[in-house]
């Protein structure tokens, strides 16, 4: 029977260490729900880091029997390997680059030596527990060595490859020292897919300019092998965030928040801590739209949750008292005794309260500067089963190719924010409705099963090709 491997840097499931010993929690993504169908089948196994650092042997084995249990595989990194491979190379080097904040991008050879490394330690991992007709699904920005290393060992296996964040213009893309070889561990898999064709263009100039390989009909033809690529735009679980918003419990939550906030209009934003989320100029935007339009002072909110991440990132560290600088500033200028401009919260908040949120804004302020794909605006619409509410989305983010009955906006052009967080304010109620039944229609068809089995399916199409022409 073959198998499916899921790997990815981050379980779908993190450990935490509390006073009470270790505790097992679900990650925060949508990766995790999304391909729960496929990795909780049978002897199927997701294979990744569990998201803390354990010295002592015995704990190492009880997280990996408790994760066994669950169909995970855990991959332990060492304090200097989360430095130098998942804070330095892949946090400090990747991250900007591929979201075009090259100006924060590190450039350090201890960091690629532990990047490689990582991906090898990954590789032993897979090559484990993987038999000669298992098929690999290989995950984001942390392993794109790993494709071509597991092809090393394993040159029949079947091996996908998928980015999460955007794959940027060549041009962004040659500055990084080690570019070759990161495109060649990316070749080693026999698909690779993107949220959006964008993307798909850039590295395909890449890979011609960078390595002087041609592509044709999502084709690359490398000397030895030929490597499909394709854009499979990630959906989420609709139907958990449809039912979530539905539960009794998420209606207690929007009625005790409707009571303390005394029927404050709600614009939301959630994110995780992150410089390419756009949120210091969100927060901007909202402070000019109180300037501009003083009607609105006491009648609306901005409802801001920031999830904690990757804080020993000096550029996080920053971002976090940057914006705990602009909340304080606008709260103090503009509160009253019975309004706050801003209600920000730093933390994850269980999914019934995160419905609840959904479900009370009237719009959701979704505006990164890069951003892969975008799962908040997705759930957004999912969670509006009155279909009142309004989406105001970057254009850049993965999710505005296909959410084009948005608000669209240049998140940089402030004054455009603040005009569309103003007609999202006094939108009729009809064009509300019209908009999300458009996109509702689209996210719920398009979710991360479709998702998945599309990717898997054209994996394996992949592989019957490449028997039917060597067998030729
Ligand atoms: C993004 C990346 C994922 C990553 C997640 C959380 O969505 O594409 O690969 O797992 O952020 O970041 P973290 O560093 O906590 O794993």
């Amino acid at each position: 029977m073959s198998r499916t491997l899921i790997v990815s840097n981050r379980l779908p499931t993190k450990v935490l260490r509390t006073d009470e010993g270790l505790t097992f929690q679900p990650s925060e993504g949508g990766l995790a729900t999304g391909l729960g169908s496929i990795y909780r089948q049978g002897d199927n196994l997701w294979i990744g880091w569990p998201g803390l650092f354990v010295q002592d042997e015995s704990e190492e084995e009880h997280i990996r029997t408790e994760l066994r249990a669950d169909n995970m595989a855990p991959v332990f990194l060492t304090e200097n390997e989360i430095r130098d491979f998942y804070e330095g190379f892949s946090n400090s080097t990747l991250w900007p680059t591929f979201h075009y904040f090259s100006e924060f991008a590190t450039y350090e050879q201890s960091h690629w030596e532990a990047y490689v490394a990582v991906n090898e330690k990954f590789c032993e991992a897979v090559l484990a527990e993987a038999g000669p007709e298992d098929t690999i699904w290989v995950h984001d920005y942390q392993l794109l060595l790993l494709p071509e290393m597991l092809r090393k060992a394993r040159p029949e296996a079947a091996i996908g490859f998928f980015l999460h964040i955007p794959f940027p213009s060549q041009e962004i893309i040659r500055v990084l020292p080690w570019r070759s070889e990161l495109l060649r561990g990316m070749l080693g898999a026999d698909l690779i897919g993107f949220h959006t064709f964008g993307y798909l263009r850039h590295f395909l100039s890449a890979v011609s300019h960078l390595l002087g390989l041609s592509a044709q009909n999502g084709q690359i033809d490398t000397p030895t092998r030929s490597v499909r690529v394709d854009a499979f735009p990630m959906g989420i679980d609709y139907q958990r965030y449809a039912l979530a918003a539905a539960s009794e419990e998420a209606k207690k939550h929007v009625e005790e928040y409707k009571e303390a906030m005394r029927d404050t209009r709600v614009i939301l934003s959630i994110d995780r801590l992150d410089y390419t989320k756009g949120i210091a100029q969100r927060l901007r935007a909202f402070e000019l739209l109180l300037q501009r339009y003083p009607e609105w002072r006491g009648q609306v909110s901005l409802v801001m949750l920031v999830v904690p991440s990757r804080d020993q990132v000096p550029q996080y560290a920053s971002l976090k008292e940057e914006i705990d600088e602009l909340v304080g500033r606008i709260n103090s200028q503009y509160r009253t005794i019975g309004w706050n401009p801003i209600l920000y919260f730093y933390r994850s908040l269980p999914l019934e309260e995160l419905a609840a949120l959904y479900r009370l804004a009237e719009v959701a302020l979704v505006t990164p500067m890069r951003d892969g794909m975008n799962l908040v605006a997705k759930e957004f619409i999912a969670s509006k089963l009155d279909q009142h509410g309004v989406l105001i989305l970057s254009e850049r983010a993965g999710a505005a190719r296909e959410l084009s009955d948005a608000i669209l906006i240049n998140p940089t052009d402030i004054n455009q924010l603040v005009e569309a967080l103003h007609d999202a304010l006094v939108m009729p109620e009809e064009e509300q409705a019209t908009r999300l039944k458009a996109m509702q229609a689209l996210v719920k068809r398009y979710n991360v099963f479709s998702w998945t089995k599309l990717f898997m399916n054209q994996l394996a199409y992949t592989k019957m090709k490449q028997h039917t022409l060597a067998t030729e």
